[in-house]
């Protein structure tokens, strides 16, 4: 991706950054994106969770420019909202790993580089200007995952995330009927796929095909993403707690029980996600479970969301139900899918232009002011 100077007009919502995709990638890319498990009603869930919280409007405040700065984790952010951990993220278009690490630094957000990138761990953390996280997956071995944490820390980064909703990886229909893998291999099959996609293949021809670039091989500790992770047990997160002294955070929680035992055992912050709906259809929306788990945890114990966050609103609607944190998945590839650079840079300031309108409504002039009071439901009761 040549150029950050060049700008575009924000699409107006999700659904229109996801058409544009739609029409650049080729289908078996999209689908791998888009995707989910089984019959994709966990991701449907995540997203109707969503839509279907009421905000309440109030009136006659003085609508000031609202101050959406924010401090989680020790960290002072610039944005409530960061990138979600996503493997292989230049299969939206070449250079969407660097993109995002541009726009971090450019915003001062947190982007979680996934074990799975496409980019070195250690040149997104470069690019992001000490605003990224580090996901950790435990596949293969155990000394391989360490030995991936070394190189996290030698980086310089300071927060872990480490990833444990991935017991065996969940059964996405759409990848198996358009034959999806990785590494990613050009089949017959695919060929008027990205035939009829020129801009794509032409440009992921010139970039050279993405692969896991923090593994030098199959053979070094290699990473298969059809592989168990289950390395990740209770017993390998204190092993980790003890190992790892900065920031950690436990992501792909949804359940109060499992979020109470890993505050106990020391972990900085749970991080609420059901994998975007891509690991069990049946699992239970992610802002239903934030609000289960808030209460169980109480008010300052740091939760961070992913999952259905589809606009500025839903950011504050996360907020509102007890998220310090937010992050995207889908949305930044999109954007990138759509309109490269520039579009990371325009979902930033569409999300950022959507949440100053909210806050407006709501009557707040900064980010630390949304809380419950402003869900209709604490005015209008539960019906
Ligand atoms: C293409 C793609 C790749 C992903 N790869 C990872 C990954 O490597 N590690 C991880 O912890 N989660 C991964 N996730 C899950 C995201 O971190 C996040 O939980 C989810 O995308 C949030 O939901 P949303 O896409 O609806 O915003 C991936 C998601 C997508 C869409």
């Amino acid at each position: 991706m040549s150029s950050t100077a060049r700008t575009i007009d924000p699409l107006p919502l999700y659904a229109d950054w996801r058409s544009a995709a739609r029409r650049r990638l080729p289908r078996l890319i999209f689908d791998f994106i888009d995707g989910a498990a089984g019959e994709e009603a966990a991701l449907h869930r995540n997203e109707s969770a969503f839509r279907d919280l009421p905000l309440m409007p109030r009136v006659l405040v003085d609508p000031r420019e609202a101050d959406l700065t924010s401090n989680v984790l020790g960290q002072p952010l610039g944005l409530p909202f960061g990138c979600a951990p996503m493997g292989m993220c230049d299969l939206a278009g070449p250079g969407t790993d660097a993109a995002l690490a541009r726009a971090a630094a450019r915003w001062r957000f947190p982007l979680c580089i996934s074990t799975a990138s496409s980019t070195p761990l250690e040149r997104l953390a470069e690019m992001s200007e000490g605003h990224a996280w580090f996901q950790l997956y435990v596949t293969g071995s155990i000394e391989a995952a360490l030995s991936l944490v070394d190189r996290a820390e030698a980086a310089g980064i300071g927060t872990l995330v480490l990833t444990v909703d991935v017991p065996r990886l969940g059964k996405r229909p759409r990848d198996l009927r358009n034959g999806f893998r990785t590494p990613l291999r050009w089949q017959a099959r695919h060929l008027l796929d990205f035939a009829l996609h020129p801009r794509w293949s032409l440009g992921t021809l010139r970039a050279g095909v993405p692969r896991m670039a923090n593994y030098s091989g199959a053979s070094a500790g290699g990473y298969d993403r059809t592989a168990a992770r289950r390395g990740a047990d209770w017993e390998f997160l204190q092993r980790l707690r003890q190992r790892w002294q900065r920031t950690l955070v436990v992501k792909g929680v949804v359940c109060p029980d499992d979020a109470m035992r890993i505050r106990e055992l020391g972990a900085d912050a749970v991080y609420v996600s059901n994998h975007g709906g891509r690991q069990m259809d049946a699992a239970p929306a992610t802002l239903q479970a934030l609000r289960a788990i808030r209460d169980a945890v109480g008010p300052d114990y740091p939760l961070v969301l992913d999952g259905g966050l589809r606009s500025g609103e839903d950011i504050v609607k996360a907020r509102a139900c007890g998220a310090d944190l937010v992050m995207l998945g889908r949305p930044w590839l999109y954007a990138s899918a759509s309109a490269g650079a520039p579009g990371v840079q325009a979902l930033v300031q569409a999300l950022l232009e959507d949440m100053g309108i909210a806050l407006a409504q709501l009557g707040c002039s900064a980010w630390r002011e949304v809380g419950p009071q402003v869900l209709a439901e604490r005015h209008l009761g539960h019906s």
